[in-house]
């Protein structure tokens, strides 16, 4: 199979990491375990474009087992892991992907991935989506489905479908309960933190944590930072979002007011110009910035490059610029999502979920995906309470079942006062 990834010879430790996952996603692992006896999606090929970690190797050896070819780019210039791709690769799966991509040699991977004439897609951002309709709409008609995983590429998939320009349909995973209310909250919220100290090590407790949107992962993250003992600072552009911040108990205040306090700054909002020329400005000493969103636009990487009159590599992932008055600002991650960047994404326990949907959705595509119209669909009910159900199972929990008299009693409007 042809494949380009930075080095073969870091298989081995990818393999390890592999193993290491797949024993924490239990119910990716059961199902996976299921697919290989009926294999549902036999005979097909799937494209992927999704970041590269261990947690997806363990997702492309279920797609694998389950019967179909996989070829695969990472959807981030600089989440790719080398080893990872280097042991999947070594499996026979088609790879393009290392860390470290010029934006010329990521849509070059894309175009690799497309090149392996996919039937079904499963993106994290749309970027191949958006390519294959940009670019190469004469493959549209071999495809008839697809899969989205994060916020950002929900977004860019429904403005596609409002302007009738969606010529397939495509899964939402990432508005799924059993993904969103989880990945992008706990998973986001610990990755990200892990990234900062990974980059820095700095003491988070008694420091102003400025988190740029309460949404999923802003809130993930303000809680989890909260309980490391910073003082967390909300900015957000929706009023009950916002709301929600403060009677959660964070200070809340724009961007402009938090510039000029904040000893950490966190995007998370999926927007562009989070944090500009002018909020540096106003900036302390010191001060760290890193994103988490999916795209590198939240912080105005060109306006901290016009604002600096030298900058260095501190640690890995970590460059200081001095601004012309001699302050000192910290960029993780060249902006991109600190997370994936400097560190290794979420957790297995939470992408265990996330990658289950991911699966039961390629499924249901390859048995429906034919008779739907282009647009953008949710994940059916019944996978997200399966999900959930075996999640709660693998971690020895049991819940209370409702009797017959009770469910009546929910559906129903006759017994009052
Ligand atoms: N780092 C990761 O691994 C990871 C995981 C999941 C999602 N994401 C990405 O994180 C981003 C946020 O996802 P989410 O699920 O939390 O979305 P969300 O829609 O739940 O929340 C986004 C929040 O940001 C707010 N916002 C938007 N523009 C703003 C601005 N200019 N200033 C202040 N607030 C603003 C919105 O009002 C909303 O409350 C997306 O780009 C998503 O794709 C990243």
């Amino acid at each position: 199979m042809p494949s380009r990834i930075k080095d073969p010879s870091l298989s081995q430790q990818g393999l390890l990491k592999i193993e290491w996952a797949e024993s924490r996603m239990p119910v990716l692992m059961a199902l996976r375990k299921k697919a290989s006896k009926n294999r549902p999606l036999r005979g097909l090929k799937i494209g992927g474009c999704l970041h590269v970690t261990k947690e997806t190797a363990v997702l492309v050896r279920a797609i694998s087992d389950a019967g179909a070819d996989a070829a695969w780019c990472g959807c981030n210039p600089l989440s790719t892991q080398d080893d990872v791709a280097a042991a999947l690769a070594k499996e026979g799966v088609s790879v393009f992907a290392w860390r470290g991509l010029s934006t010329s040699e990521y849509y070059w991977c894309v175009d690799q991935v497309l090149d392996c004439k996919p039937q079904l897609t499963l993106d994290d951002g749309a970027d191949l989506v958006f390519t294959l309709h940009q670019k190469r709409a004469d493959q549209m008609s071999g495809i008839f489905g697809g899969t989205e995983e994060t916020t950002t590429g929900v977004h860019r998939l429904r403005a596609m479908a409002d302007q009738g320009n969606l010529r397939y349909p495509i899964i939402a995973v990432n508005d799924a309960k059993v993904k969103s209310d989880f990945d992008n909250i706990y998973g986001t919220g610990q990755s990200s933190l892990d990234g900062i100290l990974r980059a820095t090590n700095v003491l988070l407790s008694g420091k102003n944590l400025v988190v740029a949107g309460y949404g999923h992962c802003g809130r993930g993250l303000a809680n989890r930072a909260r309980g490391m003992g910073a003082n967390v600072i909300v900015c957000e552009a929706d009023p009950l979002n916002a709301l929600k911040a403060a009677m959660d108990g964070f200070r809340v205040m724009p961007m402009i007011d938090a510039a000029g306090i904040g000893d950490i700054f966190v995007t998370a909002t999926g927007c562009k110009d989070v944090i500009t020329g002018n909020h540096m400005k106003r900036m302390r000493d010191g001060a760290i910035l890193c994103n988490t969103g999916h795209f590198n636009v939240e912080i105005s990487v060109k306006d901290l490059e016009n604002l600096a009159k030298k900058k260095r590599e501190m640690r890995p992932n970590n460059v200081e610029y001095t601004l012309r008055d001699g302050d000192r600002l910290y960029l993780l991650a060249e902006g991109r999502l600190v997370n994936l960047g400097a560190a290794e994404g979420h957790p297995s326990e939470v992408m265990d979920m996330s990658f289950a949907t991911q699966f039961l959705s390629l499924i249901y595509l390859a048995e429906k995906g034919r008779d739907l119209q282009p647009g953008v669909y949710a994940v059916p009910e019944e996978h997200e309470r399966l999900i959930a159900k075996t999640k709660l199972e693998t971690m020895g929990m049991k819940i209370d079942t409702l009797t017959s008299d009770q469910d009546h009693y929910l559906h129903d409007y006759r017994e009052g006062t």
